[in-house]
């Protein structure tokens, strides 16, 4: 199964080859981390307040700035001119520059903290905003292994370096999966729900076809930067919820006007996004009109 045919390349192939190549061995590397991290002792700690019991939703772990503080070095020396997003180092991105790679070196930390097998470490690499490689290495998948889903704008979904080719729908199936941000079933819409605590691994599983669709309410660019290339690749399609047009083709993250008065960056990106099969994609915008 080859790209979606409507993504067309702003980069040339062998620079966008190479950038595919560096971004899934520093997605294998944040996997090798977080593997050899799971026989340890974590040291967890809690964004925002520790005397706020609400503020206890967000953990960090210190795989989280290790795999970070990593895939920052190893680009500094293969792409020095390129700027980094990263969840965990609140540097860059700066306005000016072309490319940006997005980084969540763990995505679905909680349950990375509780042994809960389902986390990932996802890259997306952009290109004036615009998502142009994913690579996201997901604790499981398709095959049952753990491993990097990867692609580049206009090529296939790949795991592992071999292309996927999803199993055709089994007709006797009537109720797919979505992933939700919450976990209240509408038996009125066609799915059952999951909420597996990783976008990134939503995003990923959206792409092999094991999710029929997922929705996030608001996501960080490093979250679903990587899985929205991933998706696309896989013939699927991405919508996100523009406050004037409603649910729209996602092409880009563009830079948000101001945020509590500051100049904003693509740190402060966070809107509403739906990713799947078209039609369920479709079907779930109509459902979050409002
Ligand atoms: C979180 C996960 C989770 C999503 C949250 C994210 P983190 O990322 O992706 O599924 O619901 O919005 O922040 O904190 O584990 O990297
Ligand atoms: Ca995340
Ligand atoms: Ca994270």
């Amino acid at each position: 199964m080859g790209g979606s045919g409507q993504d067309i390349s702003p980069v040339p192939e062998d620079t966008l080859c190479a950038i595919e190549n560096r971004a899934v061995e520093l997605a294998r590397l944040a996997g090798t981390e977080i593997i050899a991290a799971l026989g340890r002792t974590l040291a967890v700690r809690y964004k925002g307040d520790p005397e706020n019991e609400a503020s206890l939703k967000d953990p960090v772990s210190e795989v989280d700035h290790e795999v970070e503080v990593l895939i920052r070095a190893l680009l500094g020396e293969h792409f020095p001119d390129h700027d980094i997003l990263g969840e965990e180092i609140d540097e860059g991105p700066s306005r000016d520059c072309d490319f940006v790679w997005a980084i969540d070196p763990v995505d679905g930390t909680t349950n990375f903290v509780n042994g809960f097998p389902l986390f990932a470490g996802s890259i997306g690499v952009l290109y004036r905003g615009q998502p142009i490689v994913g690579a996201v290495w997901c604790s499981t998948s398709h095959s049952l292994r753990p491993g990097v889903y990867h692609a580049r704008i206009g090529g296939p979904l790949s795991f592992e370096k071999e292309e996927v080719t999803p199993k055709g729908h089994n007709p006797t199936i009537r109720r797919r999966l979505a992933g939700e941000p919450q976990a209240t079933a509408d038996h009125s819409l066609p799915w059952d729900i999951r909420k597996t605590g990783s976008a990134a691994i939503e995003c990923a599983f959206a792409a092999a076809h094991l999710l029929h669709v997922a929705r996030f309410e608001r996501p960080n660019v490093w979250d679903v930067a990587g899985g929205i290339v991933l998706v696309r690749a896989a013939g699927g399609e991405v919508r996100v919820k523009d406050e004037e047009r409603g649910w729209i083709d996602m092409d880009r993250f563009h830079v948000p006007g101001m945020t509590n008065g500051q100049k904003a960056s693509l740190r402060d990106w966070r809107r509403p996004l739906i990713v799947g099969d078209a039609s369920a994609v479709e079907r779930m915008c109509r459902s979050h009109e409002d």
